[in-house]
C-alpha cells in the first residue's frame, strides 16, 4: 500500500459517521466535486450526509456529483439505473441540482462515444476532488473487472458472471442484470485527488486484502489504488478480517 494510505477499521454501526467524517474532511469548501460509487456499501455514508444536511450542519448544495459507472440499457427513468441511485440517495437529499450531476447515459445510441465524452466531461469539470469507491467481491473497482488495463480510461465493458450474480439482488432476477456497462477506467479513477475506498461485509474480506496487500495486478483491479498517493480505506470489522496486521496496526496508530 502507498505509504500515505490510511486504513480505518470500524464497527458496522459507526461506518456511516466515520465515512462522512473522512469524506467531509477531504472535500474542498468551494464547489466540491465528489465522485459517487453506487451499490449497498456506501448507503450508510449517503444516509449520514443526508442527515447532516437536513440538520443544517453541512451544505453541499453547490457540489458536483460524478458517478463512476452506469449500466448500458438503463436510463435515468429506470429506478435500477445508477443515475436514479445518485439522484435519489445523494443529489436530492443534499439539495444538488440535476445540472450538477454527471452520470454516463446508459441509453446513449453510441455507448462507446458516450464513454469517450464522459471522460472529457470529467476533465472539463476539473476532475474529481474526492472519489468514493467500493470494491467488488472479485476485486473490481467501479465496473473495471479482472483483466482491466491499469491505464484504462472510460469505456464500455462486459460485466463478469460474478458481478452479474452479485448484483442480481437489486433486480427481479439474474437474467435482468444488464450485460454491459460504461465505467470510468482505472486511470480515470486514479486521477481523483483523493480516494475513499469503502468495504463492508465478510464477502469483501479476501478482495480487500488482495487489493491492499497483494501485488498490483490487472487481476485485482482495485490493487491499482496502491499507486495512488492519497487513499483512505474504511472497512467494517468483517471486511477487515484478512488484512495483514501491519495495515490494521498502522491504522490504529494513525487514526
Ligand atoms: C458494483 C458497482 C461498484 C460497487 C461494487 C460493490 O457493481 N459497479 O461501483 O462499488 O459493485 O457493490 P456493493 O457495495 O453493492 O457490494
Amino acid at each position: 500500500m502507498s505509504p500515505t494510505a490510511r486504513v480505518l477499521v470500524v464497527d458496522d454501526d459507526e461506518f456511516g459517521t466515520a465515512a462522512a467524517d473522512v469524506v467531509l474532511g477531504l472535500l474542498p469548501a468551494d464547489e466540491p466535486r465528489l465522485g459517487i460509487a453506487t451499490g449497498g456499501t456506501p448507503m450508510p455514508l449517503y444516509a449520514e450526509l443526508a442527515r447532516r444536511a437536513q440538520r443544517g450542519e453541512i451544505d453541499l448544495s453547490a457540489a458536483y456529483l460524478i458517478a463512476l459507472d452506469e449500466y448500458v440499457g438503463l436510463g435515468a427513468q429506470d429506478c435500477l439505473s445508477y443515475s436514479a441511485y445518485v439522484h435519489t440517495h445523494v443529489a436530492v437529499p443534499l439539495g444538488i441540482a440535476a445540472d450538477n450531476v454527471l452520470v454516463p447515459d446508459g441509453l446513449a445510441p453510441d455507448p462507446n462515444a458516450e464513454a469517450e465524452a464522459y471522460e472529457q466531461r470529467i476533465d472539463d469539470l476539473g476532475g474529481v476532488d474526492v472519489q468514493i469507491a467500493g470494491i467488488g467481491s472479485n476485486g473490481h473497482l467501479a465496473f473495471n473487472e479482472p483483466g482491466s488495463p491499469l491505464d484504462s480510461t472510460t469505456r464500455v465493458v462486459a460485466l463478469s458472471g460474478q458481478t452479474r450474480s452479485d448484483n442480481a439482488r437489486f433486480f427481479d432476477s439474474r437474467s435482468e442484470v444488464p450485460h454491459d456497462a460504461i465505467t470510468q477506467g482505472l486511470a480515470t479513477i486514479c486521477r481523483a485527488r483523493a480516494v475513499v475506498l469503502l468495504a463492508r461485509g465478510p464477502e469483501k474480506a479476501a478482495a480487500l486484502a488482495a487489493a491492499l496487500a497483494g501485488p498490483v495486478s490487472t487481476e485485482v483491479p482495485a490493487s491499482v489504488l496502491q499507486r495512488h498517493p492519497a487513499v483512505t480505506v474504511i472497512a467494517d470489522r468483517s471486511a477487515a478480517t484478512e488484512l495483514p496486521d501491519r495495515l490494521e496496526t498502522r491504522a490504529r496508530n494513525r487514526l
